[in-house]
């Protein structure tokens, strides 16, 4: 694995250019990321182009032996841009223009701008494609950062209802598969579809549902107009882009198709603050991340291309400036955090950014240097992380144990229709990663058409539309299978299936779904050690009930290899059903002391203490120790050779 950082030359003098490129060569760093903001400095007015600074900062890279992954800078339009074409802004749901003066002020729907990203795109790529530095680009930045996916503009309107018309090519058609009769929402023809938006109360699930896939489809559409330009003029090099964390506004599998590299960034200690962990896991883990949230995301994005070619493209250094709190890192999780990207297979870690900016938005947020050019604490420990990943040499490929299907539709449906407050397929998704990897097992999370052929255990924790080749796949699939609620809960129009859920899944499992309920807080059904709570299903089935709460509800049913699972994956319902899943599929489980997370990978175990206080290596855990100890201290990373 690499180790790289990215770099802003055009916020730098440039009499320091040659000076930073020496300190990262010597920082044990070999890739620099650079370029993606840079449009206002590279094309000043319509046309006019400045290449003579990027010449020389790439050429300055290069000298020092740095490769270089060049952005497309289409997510910081300029000014100019943007006054010559007003409307390519993007259009909130309230219907207000996102203005000029910060950054991804576009609507992917625009057709002007998306020629225009082309044409900027072409002009760096005729200008650096066959530059020996540059060994890989990157598309855009961020795809949907800042709500970006979802325009509510004219274009996006016009869009959409072309979109429709390919998909449903009638307009009765369309009536139907909605269900536009309840509340006489049914259309005369696709001209009269407006966007979802500014309705009295919640527009029609399935118009929502449309609306998304149609947005999403402008995403693809967006990174694939670029993409083909860099293959034109730069073939041989990677496409890479990255995807973020906690987000799933666009398709990233279908995004994915157009690039050789999955990127994506990883802020631990942003996430954890940011979005739903529990006030003891935010307290817990506040300089570490809590303990999933790296590998999750690892496991995510390695599943979206068939090669399973991926990568770090920022790496939190220090503190961040985005989040409500943001506390520095445990001395040692700069390095940790780099490990355990390498122990799930990364090609690279690259830190954002190489020196605190102390102008603009990001003034609090860390780099590797201080904005007085001394070193800041990251700069030792990706140093330290270098030396070890030289030490330890090429990581193998991990053992298929479990895979965890993941889509993106089901987290929209379980967004545009939760039923019960938080209740989404990514979380439902997440908890079943995190209760898993508590057993020491390493997972593979795919998409639902990859190939489950050699894992123990497949695990749908929440996949409302089901594909008929899933079925196929599971009805010869010799492993344990656990089906968590509200899969096969709806058809791709996002109406209930006529069988009732799980749908096709009763191809394979004996009941059906009769009704659902929705649990307030508090409002739960106690178990021995675990909870039936947020989400209840009443399951008629003939199949065998292999657990129930303490009042004889029942949570989960068993027929042969099959099991469904009829409430809320909550973290303990999820480890106690998933324990006896994984124990039926022979894997074998570690009692791991709270924080420390295990990965597999070739004759290798590595492990990480994400706690804030010392763990000891259960003694299942054996081998010659590489790295480390079996006494971990906070932060601490071993790895045992079998
Ligand atoms: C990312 C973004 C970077 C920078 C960073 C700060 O979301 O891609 O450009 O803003 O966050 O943490």
């Amino acid at each position: 694995m690499k180790l790289g950082v990215c770099y802003y030359p055009e916020h730098w003098p440039e009499t320091i250019w040659a000076d930073d490129a020496r300190r990262m060569a010597e920082a044990g760093l070999s890739q620099v990321r650079i370029g993606e903001f840079a449009w206002s400095r590279i094309e000043s007015e319509p046309g006019r182009f400045d290449w003579g600074w990027l010449d020389r900062a790439i050429d300055t890279l290069h000298a020092a032996g740095l490769e270089v992954i060049l952005g497309t800078p289409t997510a910081t339009p300029p000014k100019w841009l943007v006054d010559t074409m007003p409307d390519m802004v993007a259009i909130d749901a309230q219907g207000r223009p996102r203005g000029f003066g910060s950054r991804r002020h576009y609507c992917f729907s625009h057709l002007g701008y998306r020629a225009e990203a082309v044409r900027i795109t072409r002009a760096v790529a005729e200008r650096y494609g066959q530059h020996p530095a540059v060994v890989a680009w990157q598309t855009d930045n961020e795809y949907g950062c800042h709500d970006t996916v979802l325009s509510f503009s004219a274009a996006a309107l016009a869009g959409f209802r072309r979109w429709l018309a390919d998909r449903y090519t009638t307009i009765a058609a369309l009536n139907a598969a909605w269900g536009n009769v309840f509340w006489s929402m049914e259309y005369r023809s696709f001209d009269e579809v407006d966007l979802p938006n500014l309705t009295v109360t919640e527009a029609n699930p399935a118009h929502w549902l449309a609306f998304r896939r149609y947005s999403s489809d402008q995403v693809v559409a967006f990174n694939r107009a670029q993409v083909a330009v860099l293959r034109e003029l730069s073939p041989g090099r990677d496409v890479v882009h990255n995807y973020m964390g906690f987000f799933t506004e666009f398709d990233h599998h279908a995004v994915a198709a157009d690039l050789d590299v999955v990127g994506w960034d990883s802020y631990p200690l942003g996430f954890l603050d940011t979005f739903r962990f529990s006030p003891a896991d935010k307290l817990a883990y506040a300089r570490q991340g809590h303990p999933d949230i790296a590998a999750f995301h690892h496991d995510l994005y390695r599943g979206c291309t068939p090669t399973g070619r991926w990568s770090v493209l920022e790496q939190q250094p220090g503190p961040v400036n985005w989040s409500r709190h943001n506390p520095a890192p445990l001395p040692g999780m700069v390095r940790l955090w780099t490990l355990e990207a390498m122990a799930h297979g990364a090609e690279l870690v690259s830190y954002f950014r190489w020196r605190q900016f102390p102008q603009a938005q990001e003034q609090h947020h860390a780099g590797l240097l201080r904005p007085d050019n001394e070193p800041a604490p990251g700069l030792a420990e990706a140093r330290q992380a270098a030396d070890d990943i030289a030490a330890l040499g090429a990581v193998g490929a991990a053992p298929r144990q479990v895979a965890l299907v993941f889509a993106y539709d089901a987290d929209w449906i379980t967004d545009i229709q939760p039923q019960g407050a938080g209740l989404s397929a990514l979380w439902a998704a997440f908890d079943c990663y995190s209760a898993l990897r508590r057993m020491g097992l390493s997972i593979d999370i795919v998409p639902p058409t990859t190939s489950l052929e050699g894992y123990a255990l497949v695990v749908l924790p929440c996949l409302p539309v089901v594909p008929p080749a899933l079925v196929e796949q599971l009805r010869t699939f010799p492993g344990q299978v656990v089906i968590g609620p509200r899969s096969g809960s709806r058809d791709v129009d996002f109406a209930i299936p006529p069988e009732l859920p799980p749908g096709p899944l009763q191809a394979l499992f004996p009941g059906k779904v009769v009704r659902v309920e929705s649990l307030p807080p508090g409002l739960v059904h106690p178990g021995q050690g675990w909870e039936i709570s947020h989400w209840r299903e009443d399951l008629e089935s003939s199949s065998q009930v292999e657990l129930s709460a303490d009042d004889g509800t029942p949570a989960l049913f068993k027929h042969g290899n099959l099991r469904y699972l009829t409430a809320w994956p909550e973290p303990d319902l999820a480890r106690e059903v998933l324990g006896r899943a994984a124990e039926d599929a022979g894997l074998i489980l570690h009692a791991l002391p709270e924080g420390l997370r295990l990965r597999r990978a070739g004759q290798r175990i590595y492990a990480f203490n994400y706690a804030a206080q010392p763990a000891k290596l259960p003694d299942t855990v054996t081998g010659t120790l590489r790295l480390g100890g079996r006494h971990l201290p906070p932060a601490g990373v071993a790895v045992l050779e079998e």
